[in-house]
């Protein structure tokens, strides 16, 4: 898929009961990443994915590709987006094989939208 797949991670979720002046996990997760996602994956921090009482929430993207949203991740977890956006770069349509996703995937995808060229 190129240089176009996008790891979005929306950096404005709190947690239940945290300090409302403690650092969004999101925003942790997303320093946690910067500089060491896979060639052709850029990061972008976001606004509210509608995910909010299930964050850290992130979506992966690319042209010609099916959308997947993933929440219930820890700032502790760059690890599993890291492994999770090489294999989505590298299938086809982003459509990695359900045995092959992280298992953090495999349990907590919250959407897949489908490709915009699917829908012409
Ligand atoms: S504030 Fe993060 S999903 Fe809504």
């Amino acid at each position: 898929m190129g240089d176009a797949v996008e790891v979005l991670v929306c950096v404005t979720c709190k947690r239940e009961g945290m300090d409302p002046d403690a650092p969004r996990p999101g925003a942790e997760l997303a320093a946690a990443l910067a500089g060491r996602l896979p060639e052709g994956v850029t990061l972008r921090q976001t606004e509210c994915l509608s995910n909010c009482k299930r964050g850290c929430t992130i979506a992966l993207r690319a042209p010609g590709a099916w959308t997947y949203v993933y929440g219930d991740l820890a700032p502790e977890q760059a690890e599993t987006v890291i492994e999770g956006a090489a294999k989505f770069r590298d299938a086809p349509a982003g459509l990695v094989p359900w045995r092959e996703r992280p298992e953090h995937f495999r349990k907590h995808c919250i959407a897949r939208i489908p490709p915009l060229e699917a829908l012409e």
